[in-house]
């Protein structure tokens, strides 16, 4: 089977990172054709400066890595320095990124990629707000019937808000984003909070990073240090979720997940539960079906995957 060729779209963020690194650690099922970077846990200029520093740090200085939008389609940018940190990647010291940022804006790169390739053969993989995205369909419709797959991180439905009561952090700061990108039409696989709460960072899997003696595991296990505090003061949990890195994980071995096929719809008139992601998991709407929303996930065999795979690097 040949690689599945994907543009990542992201806000580093400590998961992000990962994420983009258990990515190119894996060519024989990932070929990344571009990373697109977003204002999200960060501004944009930190987000881009983020994605080249990862990519370096993977040793793979040649990753194409875009700027995108620096802001929600139609709201101020909410940012998560209180998560992240004030460089979005706190925890260990990283070096200054050397390789060059692309000249072109991310959502021309995902509209002319999606334009060139044959139909079907590319996915988007999202891990922050889903603004290029949207951005990208709204100028070109044309590229909806082109995507193979969005996999995206963002939502939750019985795990309930993490930035607000009610809304997870990716789908609050671009609401109208996340509405265009749930409508229009291409097939979306859905990690929410209610599968990556449970993907925990615990202490034997952050010392099994850090024994890896490497400068990626090093580097992950420090930022999952840093991580991690926000996530455990408040959910009182073993360790931090690492949410991105559902995205990639499923892209090598889906069946570490199980959800259900079914409509999810955002809130984006009340401010009470503004980004919030309606899933009709009992399907009771009647509403057609536009996303697989995962619900579980085999925790043991994730981090197996990602222990072998940063190995690597
Ligand atoms: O709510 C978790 C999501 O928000 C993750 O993608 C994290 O990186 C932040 O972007
Ligand atoms: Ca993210």
């Amino acid at each position: 089977m040949p690689p599945r060729k994907i543009i990542i779209d992201t806000d580093p963020g400590q998961d992000d990172a990962v994420a983009i690194l258990l990515a190119l650690a894996s060519p024989e099922e990932i070929e990344v054709l571009g990373i697109t970077a977003v204002a999200g846990n960060v501004p944009l200029t930190l987000t881009e400066r983020n994605a080249r520093i990862v990519c370096e740090l993977a040793g793979k200085p040649d990753t194409k890595v875009f700027a995108g939008c620096d802001a929600p389609i139609a709201r101020k940018l909410i940012t998560a320095e209180h998560v992240h940190g004030k460089t979005g990647l706190d925890g260990p010291t990283l070096r200054d990124p050397t390789m060059p940022l692309q000249d072109r804006h991310g959502v021309d790169f995902i509209i002319d990629t999606l334009r060139r390739a044959p139909a079907g053969t590319v996915t988007l993989c999202p891990l922050g707000p889903l603004t290029n995205i949207a951005t990208a369909l709204d100028r070109a419709p044309d590229i909806a019937s082109r995507i193979q797959e969005i996999v995206l991180m963002g939502g939750a439905y019985f795990e309930v808000g993490n930035i607000t009561p009610a809304a997870e952090f990716n789908i609050h700061v671009d609401p109208e984003a996340a509405r265009m990108v749930f409508a229009c039409g291409a097939p979306i696989t859905v990690m929410p909070l209610d599968v990556t709460h449970k993907a925990l960072v615990t202490a034997p899997r952050n010392d099994a990073f850090r024994a890896m003696g490497s400068p990626v595991g090093v580097a992950v296990a420090e930022m999952t240090d840093f991580f991690e505090r926000f996530d455990k003061e408040k959910y009182g949990n073993a360790g931090a979720p690492l949410h991105d890195p559902c995205v990639t994980a499923y892209l090598i071995q889906p069946e570490l997940f199980t959800g259900r096929h079914i409509n999810v719809e955002i809130e984006t008139q009340s401010e009470l539960t503004l980004g919030m992601t309606v899933a009709d998991w009992w399907r009771v709407s009647g509403r057609a079906p536009n996303a697989m929303f995962m619900g579980d996930i085999d925790a043991d065999g994730f981090f197996e995957l990602l222990t072998n795979r940063l190995s690597r690097l």
